[in-house]
């Protein structure tokens, strides 16, 4: 899709990636709804965009709570029209601890990263149906490819999403509706900043510039950057030893 005057509903907007791709996004001409939980910095961001021209609508909201993100997105598209294309970029990562087990953190990453793609779905396809018009992205991640220890349930997270997306897409191909799935490996942001280890990590816009290409041109699936995500392929066959020693420096406890 191209998204010039297509209205684009953004998902964690307020840093990182999301916010990258906002600001790709404007300069490409695309109407902007943007959602996260910080207001200080959609402001932000949506200052600077206006005072390039850019049309945009910002909304408060915690993705995990379904009614509010219905609420929001009601709101931005009642703002800027129906939507064409809806990027579920939110997202939270933590590392799984096991003693003690932290049920709670682990639960929350698996309502916003899962769940909270799943609610905003739910919200943007009425329309779409209705139009036979859309395309749907979910921002999953190299890591919802490979279980990893420590990261047990962001992995999880990301699988589902990646599972679920899979079968949406070809759901919906019928219906006039695209969904592409985007899983990108290590990329500089509020996320990673405490990682020691990120090999072959990139620049948020770097990555939103890669992202976008692939959305652009209705990608099915798309994993970056190459050197990663043959190291994930590869890791398939690698004893569990190795991964544990290579991925010590993730394991809390
Ligand atoms: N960075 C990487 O290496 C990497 C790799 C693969 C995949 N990803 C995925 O890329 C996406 C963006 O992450 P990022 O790296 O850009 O991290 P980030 O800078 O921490 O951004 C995460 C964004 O999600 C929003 N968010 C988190 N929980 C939310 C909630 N409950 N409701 C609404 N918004 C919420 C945050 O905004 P508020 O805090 O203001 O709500 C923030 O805007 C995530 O889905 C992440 O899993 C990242």
């Amino acid at each position: 899709m191209q998204v010039r005057d297509r209205v684009v509903l953004l998902t964690g907007a307020s840093s990182g990636l999301g916010w990258a791709m906002a600001v790709e996004l404007a300069a490409k001409g695309a109407k902007l709804g943007l959602m996260a939980r910080r207001e200080p910095q959609l402001v932000q961001l949506q200052e600077q965009l206006r005072a390039t021209g850019a049309t945009v609508e910002i909304a408060v909201v915690d993705v995990g709570d379904r009614d509010a993100q219905h609420a929001a997105i009601a709101e931005l598209t009642g703002k800027l029209g129906p939507v064409d294309l809806f990027i579920a970029n939110a997202g939270q990562g933590a590392g799984t601890t096991i003693r003690p087990f932290n049920r709670e953190v682990q639960q929350g990453i698996l309502r916003t990263n899962l769940l909270g793609v799943i609610d905003g779905i739910e919200a943007v396809l009425p329309t779409m149906l209705e139009r036979r018009f859309g395309q749907i992205v979910t921002i999953a991640s190299l890591a919802g490819l490979r279980g990893l220890p420590g990261q047990e349930a962001y992995c999880a997270s990301k699988a589902g999403l990646i599972a679920y997306s899979e079968g949406l897409r070809i759901r919906l191909r019928s219906h006039g509706i695209n969904v592409t799935t985007i899983c990108p490996g290590f990329v500089h942001t509020e996320m990673t900043q405490r990682l020691a280890w990120m090999p072959f990590a990139m620049s948020a816009p770097k990555a939103a510039t890669k992202m976008l290409r692939a959305i652009e041109r209705n990608a099915k699936q798309m994993r970056f950057p190459l050197p990663t995500a043959l190291l994930t392929w590869a890791s398939k066959w690698a004893p569990d030893w190795l991964v544990a020693r290579v991925l010590r420096s993730m394991i809390v406890d």
